[in-house]
Formats: C-alpha cells, structure tokens, sequence
C-alpha cells in the first residue's frame, strides 16, 4: 500500500477513463456494449408469452412466503445449502450472487479501487453466493478476466478462474452454481468453450429444454443427480448447438439497471433486454425471463470516474427492509411489483451487510447448513489490515481523489 502504487493505479484509472467511451470502472459499463440488441448476440428475444405461467408464478410465490421452514426433505441431505431447496425448480429459487467476483480490493491488487469484493469467488461459494459474474476481455489472444481494460485489472485468465470454479465444485456435489459472465471483446463462442474445456467445467454445463426463456426449470435435485449442477449464462454469444450450455443471458434473464449512482436511485424497472425495455418487465415475466437484481452502487471519483461504493455498503448489503437502499428493501419491493422473485442478485463486496439473510428470507429457509465465513486467514486477502473496516476504503478514496487533483 504504497503512495507510489496508488498513483500509478490512479493515473491508469484516469487515463482508462480518458479514452474509454463508457468511464465507468464498474465493470458493468461494457456489458452495455454487450447487450443482445448489438447484434453481437444473435439472442432469441421473441418468445411467444404464456400468460398463464405468470399467475401460477405468482401463486407461487404467494406459496413460498407462506412455507415458512418446515422440512419436508431428507435433512441429511441439503442442497444449496438447505434440504428445502432440493426439490425446488431453478426458477423457483433465489441465487445470491458477487458482481464482479474476480475483480479484488485485497492484497493482489494493492487495495484497487476497481475492485468490487473484498474475497474471491471460492469464499463467496464458501459463504453461500451461489451466483457469480465476471467480465471477460481478449488480450493477446487470451481469454483474461479484466475489469474495464486489462491495464486497470487484470485478474488473470478465464480459464484458470474456471479451473478453481470446478475445484469447489468437485468437493461439494450437492451445490448448483451459475454464472454470469459479459463477454466484452464478442469472443467467439467457440474460445469460451474451450476455457470450460480446459478447466474442465465444460461437463457440469447445464443445458435448458429450449433456447429460449422457459419456466420448465428441473429441480437442484435433478441438476445435481444429473451432475449438470452448473448454469452459465454469457453476455452476450451468438448460441451454438455444439456448446449447448453457454446460454445466451438475454434470451433467458432480465435485468434491472446496473448503474446506480445513489441508494435511492435502485429501482425494479427492466433496463435489459433493450427488446424488452418498451414492454417491461410484465412481458418479459408472463413470457417467462428470469429477474436479475443489479443491487450494488457507484460513486463519483472525480468528474465523470465511478468506482465500487464501498462508503453506504452497510446499508446497501442490509437485509433490512425499510431502509432506502437496503437489499431487503429493494428486493421486497420489486418481488411486490413484479409479483415474482428475484431468480438472480448481484452485490458488491459480499461479506458486508447480510445478503445471505435476504436470500434465506425470500427462500423461505431458516436451515441453512454448510456455509463458511471464516475467511480471514485466507491466501488472498492475508496480511490485508482492515480488510473489514470499511474506514480503510474511505481514506484510500480520499487520499487518490486528492492525488488526482495534483496532477
Ligand atoms: C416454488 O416453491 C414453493 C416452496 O417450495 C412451492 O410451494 C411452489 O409450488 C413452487 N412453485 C413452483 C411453480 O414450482
Ligand atoms: C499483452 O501484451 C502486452 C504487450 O506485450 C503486455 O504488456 C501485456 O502484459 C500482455 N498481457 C497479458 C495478459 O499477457
Ligand atoms: C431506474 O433506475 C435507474 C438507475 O438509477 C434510472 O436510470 C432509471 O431512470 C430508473 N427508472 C425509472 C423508471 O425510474
Ligand atoms: C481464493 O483464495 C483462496 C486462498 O488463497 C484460494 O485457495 C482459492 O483458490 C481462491 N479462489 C479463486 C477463485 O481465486
């Protein structure tokens, strides 16, 4: 944690943003560039809705707020962290899930200020996240993982992520894990493949019934008799049959807005599919598309340079449900409009707050079994004083807004 080092971050952070159409170190500003409407998808968007899918759906949920906790599976067993879950559809549950889960504010990146999570993505699976989305770039000809560019972070290349991915999943076989991965540079489909293939996840791939949206989702229990426990969904590849389980995102999940600038700016709106966004989210839910809640904030650096909030995190990450800005208030409020769950959320920095909490209450789960927290001698993050306190970020902020002033 050196002066010198911030500068430099600082000074590419900068010039990054300089250059670069979409300033925004969020890492979701190129999943804009990425969105199906491009054409760089091929996306199916058209669907032909089911208007009867979506008052079932809401029965259901109706259902799911009433179940309370009883357990009516073998509790030996638990799926996804509890034994309710195992006989529940994909689409029928929560998933918890780190935005920018690669993309570290730890040791590795002397404390970045790109960086969105405090812990990797095998602590997030630890701690219970059982979604993760990263952006993945071309650089020399490899598939690496890089926030924005591969100058600002570089967090090495996707098939080694992917590798440790399958590690976890190899020792815990009852977990279904999905991800959510922006394929900024339009790599071809084939070449990502070919890092599930070299990480050897390729095999876990879950494939859907249809290459479109559809409600008919198998239980965790069939996925994971099956041992096709994992869901990939990439933004955006043109779908090909030989690589069936690289699932085009927006053929099958909608999104709320990913750039928000104020906890009082989250709202339920269907910001992608730009397909969708005319009709909103009443069509893309009765046509059977999966919510996604982006739940995690950005502030201003300086002028138009937005990094990770991690200053509110606290009550951006709460599982409180009156506070404006909070998780369970978000989340409540639009499984209230939309009449449906969110199937999919993404947070920053992870360990902050209680998001675990949110997803068991809208799980209906008071059973969970399994999860770890206990990360604090963790490779990764050792030596990182005030890795917790938030204080640390704060003064780091400060200390680089002012160095950028001086320059
Ligand atoms: C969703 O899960 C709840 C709780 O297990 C269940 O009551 C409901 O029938 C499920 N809905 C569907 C559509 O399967
Ligand atoms: C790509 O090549 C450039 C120029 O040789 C080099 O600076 C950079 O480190 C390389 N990136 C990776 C990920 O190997
Ligand atoms: C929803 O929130 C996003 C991000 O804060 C904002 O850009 C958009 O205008 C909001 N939509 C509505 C309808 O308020
Ligand atoms: C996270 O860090 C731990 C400790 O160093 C390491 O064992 C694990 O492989 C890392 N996982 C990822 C996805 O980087």
């Amino acid at each position: 944690m050196l002066p010198g080092s911030l500068l430099t971050g600082a000074i590419v952070a900068l010039f990054s943003a300089g250059v670069s159409a979409t300033p925004q170190f969020g890492g979701s500003g190129s999943q804009e560039q990425n969105q199906g409407e491009d054409g760089s998808g091929g996306n199916t968007f058209e669907s032909s809705p089911s208007t009867s899918t979506y008052a079932a759906t809401t029965i259901a949920y109706t259902a799911t707020a009433l179940a309370a906790t009883s357990s009516s599976t073998d509790t030996s067993t638990a799926c996804n962290n509890s034994p309710d879950l195992c006989d529940r559809a994909y689409n029928n549950i929560t998933h918890m899930g780190a935005h920018d889960s690669s993309f570290l504010r730890d040791d590795s990146t002397d404390d970045s200020v790109a960086g969105n999570q405090f812990y990797n993505a095998t602590y997030a699976l630890e701690a219970g996240l059982r979604l993760l989305q990263a952006q993945v770039h071309v650089e020399n000809g490899t598939l690496e993982l890089c926030h924005t560019t591969c100058s600002l972070l570089d967090a090495g290349p996707l098939a080694d992520w992917l590798a440790l991915i399958r590690v976890w999943m190899d020792d815990n076989p009852n977990e279904v894990v999905s991800l959510v991965l922006v394929n900024s540079d339009d790599a071809d489909v084939a070449d990502i493949a070919a890092a599930f293939e070299t990480a050897g996840l390729d095999s876990y791939g879950y494939t859907p019934a249809t290459t479109e949206a559809t409600g008919d989702w198998p239980t965790l229990r069939t996925m994971i008799e099956a041992n096709t426990r994992l869901v990939s969904f990439i933004a955006s590849i043109t779908y090909d049959s030989t690589y069936p389980y690289l699932l085009p995102e927006f053929a099958y999940v909608f999104e709320t807005a990913f750039e928000v600038l104020s906890l009082s700016g989250f709202n339920c709106t269907l910001d992608r599919p730009s397909s969708l966004t005319d009709d909103g989210y009443a069509t893309a839910i009765s046509s059977n598309y999966m919510p996604m809640l982006n739940h995690f904030a950005y502030k201003t650096l300086i002028s138009s340079v937005m990094i990770p909030d991690v200053d509110d995190i606290e009550t951006t990450n709460s599982d409180d449900t009156s506070t404006t800005g909070a998780l369970g208030t978000h989340a409540d409020g639009c499984t209230s409009e939309w009449g449906v769950k969110p199937v999919l959320v993404l947070v920053d920095f992870f360990d902050q707050g209680d998001v675990m909490a949110v997803a068991d209450s809208l799980n209906g789960i008071s059973n969970a079994v399994g999860r770890s927290t206990d990360f604090e001698d963790g490779g990764s993050t050792s030596g990182a004083t005030g890795k917790f306190d938030v204080g640390t970020g704060v003064a780091l902020v400060t200390f680089l807004a002012a160095a950028l002033f001086m320059f």
